[in-house]
């Protein structure tokens, strides 16, 4: 069986700072902080000892660029080309990964909060010009326009891992899987699965996972 390519997703260039309640910080994960987190996460959300970057609104971890978030987010960016959609501008770690191929030529972002615009997207808009562009709008509520077309299309609006972002996923799914350019386009929401899987299980809850950190 042919290996999949790695793929490289950088780590976050964002600057720390403060806007309205969100916050951009650098933290530091330490061995013993690594493996008190790891006794207790699934295998597939082990944290290495790191410096990283998170954004936090209020107390809430938002984002951050550790390995199990990169993790969840590859299979876009590996699949990513042509025109992309970005539902969720965070960090920017998603948009920096994407523009950073070639094969992509422009990325449209839909992001709700205004200070998290002012925050993180100055910076990425300065490096890549026009192959992007950020839109301030509720994913949930904005209506693609006619003769919208994205090669790809990625939603990650939620800060965890919920059964009850599914609801939101099937909304997006039937306003957006429409705007795909053809079969060869890639579709998909953040840790979704894994959520439909909360669903038909819901004794498994992911919300028994430490929120101290990242
Ligand atoms: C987990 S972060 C996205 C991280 C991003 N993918 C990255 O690479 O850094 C979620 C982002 O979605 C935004 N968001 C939440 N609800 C939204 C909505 N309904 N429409 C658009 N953006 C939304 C939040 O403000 C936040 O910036």
């Amino acid at each position: 069986m042919a290996k999949s390519k790695k793929i490289l997703i950088p780590n976050v260039e964002a600057q720390p700072g403060v806007q309205g309640n969100w916050r951009v910080e650098r933290f530091t994960v330490t061995p013993d902080g690594a493996s008190l987190y790891n006794m207790r996460a699934r295998a597939s959300r082990h944290v290495v000892p790191g410096e990283y970057t998170r954004l936090t609104h209020y107390r809430d971890v938002i984002m951050s660029d550790t390995p199990a978030e990169k993790r969840d987010h590859s299979a876009f960016v590996r699949a990513a080309r042509g025109d992309v959609l970005i539902t969720g501008l965070g960090l920017g770690m998603c948009v920096t990964a994407v523009l950073a191929k070639r094969s992509v030529k422009r990325v449209h972002v839909v992001e709700l909060s205004e200070d998290v615009i002012a925050l993180t997207a100055q910076p990425l808009l300065d490096r890549y010009g026009d192959r992007l562009t950020i839109e301030h709008a509720d994913a949930m509520k904005r209506v693609p326009a006619d003769g919208e077309v994205w090669d790809a299309v990625w939603h990650d609006i939620w800060p965890t891992i919920a059964e009850s972002n599914v609801r939101d996923m099937k909304a997006l799914r039937a306003k957006y899987e429409r705007t795909l350019r053809d079969e060869k386009s890639f579709y998909g929401a953040w840790c979704e699965r894994t959520c439909v899987a909360l669903v038909n299980r819901p004794y498994v809850s992911m919300r028994s996972l430490p929120s101290f950190g990242w």
